[in-house]
C-alpha cells in the first residue's frame, strides 16, 4: 500500500426531509449571504428550491438564485456566477441538484476568490482556496457531494476537464434518497453506471497488497448489482435508493481509493463523448468501460479475473484466466444493457467519423502530451482502437 493523506471533512446529513436543515447547516458553517445554484428546473418543479429557501429564511439568511446549470456544465454560467458572487458579496454557495450543479458551484466558489481565470484550475492548477459550499443532492451518480473534484466544459473548444482541491470539498451535503424518486429511469441508470465506474477506476491499480480497499470496492460493486435492478423495477423503493445514494458517496470520496494508484482512463475517454455529444456521462461510461477493459485486460489479467469471480460470480479458469476475465467484462456489459444503458456508439448518438477528432481532443486538447495515463498509458493509436471497439 502507498503512503497517503485522507482528508474528508464533509458533514453528511442523510435521510427523509433532511433538506429542511439546509438553513441551519449554512449558518453552522459560517454562511451569511447565500447563492442557491441549481439546474434546468427539476428542483423548481418538485418544490425543493422553495423548501430550501424557506429553510434559509427561517435562519434569517438572505439568498440569491442562479439556475440553469446544464448537464455537462458549461464555463459560461460559471463566469456569470463568479460575477454575481463578487457583486453581491456572497459568502456561501448552496448547490441543489446533481453533479452538474455541484461542480458548477465548486467552480464558482474557487473562481470568486481567485484573481486569474478560473479555467487555470481546469488546466492543471490545484485549487487551494474557495468560498465554502454545501449541497442538497438530487441524484446518486457523480459523487461530487463528497469529492474534491469538479468537471466543467469550456465552450471555447468544448473541452471537458476536471479540477481538484480539498478546498472545494463541500462543508456539508444533504442526502435525502426520497429526492431521487422523481428521476427518469434513464438518469437513474446513468447514475448507477457512473457509481460503478468510479469503483472500477479505483480497482484498476498497479499497487500491490491493497486488500482492504479491494474488498471495499468489491462490496460496493455487489451492492450496486443488487440494488440497481431493484430501483429500476420500482423507482419508489426508498431503501434501494438509500443504499445506492450512500454507495455513490463512498465510491467517490476516495475512502476506497487511498493508498493505491488509480486508473481514470475510462473517464477521460468518456469525457470527450459527453463534451461532443452532450450525452449523459453515465451513458457514455456504459459504452466506454467494456471497450477499455477489453483493450487493457492483458496488462493484469488476474485483476480482471478476480473481479469476475468475486463480483460477478464467475468460476475461475486457472489454466485460462483470460477466459474468466473476459466473462466478467461481458457480465458488466450485459448489466449496463439490462438497466437501460446504450450498448454502442450508435445508441449513444456518437459517430464513427468523429473518432479522429475525439482522439485529437483526448490526447492533445487543453495541453495534454499526446497520451493519457492510468492503469496503462494509452497513446493516440490505442485510443483510436478503443473508440473503434465501441462501434
Ligand atoms: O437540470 P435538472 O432539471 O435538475 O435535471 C437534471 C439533469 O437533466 C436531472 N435531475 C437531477 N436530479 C433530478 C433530476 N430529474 C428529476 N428528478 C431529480 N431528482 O438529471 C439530469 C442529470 O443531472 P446531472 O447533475 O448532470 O447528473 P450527474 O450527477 O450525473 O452529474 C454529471 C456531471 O458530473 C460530472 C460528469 O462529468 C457530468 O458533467 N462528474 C463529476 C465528478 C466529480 N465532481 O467528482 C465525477 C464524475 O466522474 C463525473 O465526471
Ligand atoms: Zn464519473
Amino acid at each position: 500500500m502507498d503512503n497517503f493523506t485522507f482528508y474528508s471533512p464533509t458533514c453528511f446529513v442523510f435521510g427523509k426531509d433532511t433538506e429542511s436543515q439546509a438553513g441551519a447547516l449554512v449558518k453552522r458553517f459560517g454562511g451569511s449571504r447565500v447563492l442557491i445554484h441549481y439546474g434546468g428546473g427539476s428542483a423548481v418543479r418538485s418544490g425543493l428550491i422553495d423548501r430550501v429557501k424557506a429553510s434559509l429564511k427561517a435562519e434569517g439568511l438572505p439568498c440569491y438564485q442562479l439556475g440553469g446549470v446544464r448537464p455537462n456544465p458549461r464555463s459560461g454560467l460559471v463566469y456569470e456566477g463568479i460575477e454575481l458572487c463578487k457583486k453581491e458579496n456572497i459568502d456561501f454557495i448552496l448547490a441543489v441538484g446533481g453533479g452538474s450543479s455541484i461542480d458548477s458551484a465548486k467552480a464558482i466558489a474557487a473562481g470568486t476568490v481567485y484573481d486569474g481565470d478560473f479555467w487555470d484550475f481546469y488546466s492543471g492548477k490545484r485549487i487551494e482556496n474557495a468560498l465554502p459550499i454545501g449541497t442538497v443532492l438530487t441524484i446518486a451518480a457523480a459523487g461530487s457531494e463528497g469529492s474534491p473534484d469538479s468537471v466543467i466544459t469550456r465552450e471555447d473548444g468544448m473541452f471537458k476537464r476536471g479540477a481538484s482541491g480539498d478546498a472545494i470539498r463541500p462543508k456539508f451535503s444533504i442526502l435525502n434518497p426520497a429526492l431521487t424518486q422523481t428521476l427518469p429511469p434513464y438518469q437513474t441508470a446513468a447514475g448507477i453506471t457512473d457509481i460503478m465506474a468510479h469503483l472500477y477506476e479505483r480497482y484498476l491499480t498497479n499497487t500491490r497488497e491493497v486488500e482492504v480497499t479491494d474488498r471495499l470496492i468489491e462490496a460496493l460493486l455487489l451492492t450496486m448489482i443488487h440494488e440497481g435492478p431493484r430501483v429500476i423495477e420500482n423507482p419508489d423503493n426508498y431503501d434501494a435508493r438509500a443504499n445506492i445514494m450512500w454507495a455513490g458517496m463512498m465510491a467517490h470520496n476516495n475512502s476506497c481509493g487511498v493508498g493505491r494508484s488509480q486508473d481514470w482512463n475510462s473517464h477521460n475517454i468518456e469525457h470527450e463523448l459527453s463534451a461532443l455529444y452532450d450525452c449523459a456521462h453515465g451513458a457514455g461510461l456504459a459504452v466506454t468501460l467494456p471497450a477499455v477493459f477489453t483493450y487493457v485486460m492483458n496488462h493484469d489479467v488476474m485483476r480482471f479475473a478476480r473481479a469476475a469471480v468475486r463480483v460477478w460470480g464467475c468460476q475461475m479458469d486457472f489454466d485460462h484466466p483470460e477466459v474468466t476475465a473476459r466473462e466478467g467484462i461481458e457480465k458488466l456489459r450485459r448489466f449496463f444493457i439490462s438497466i437501460g444503458m446504450p450498448r454502442n456508439f450508435a445508441e449513444l448518438g456518437a459517430r464513427e467519423e468523429d473518432i479522429p477528432a475525439l482522439v485529437q481532443a483526448l490526447c492533445y486538447g487543453n495541453g495534454r502530451p499526446g497520451s493519457i495515463s492510468g492503469f496503462v498509458t494509452l497513446d493516440e493509436a490505442d485510443c483510436e482502437k478503443i473508440y473503434h471497439l465501441m462501434l
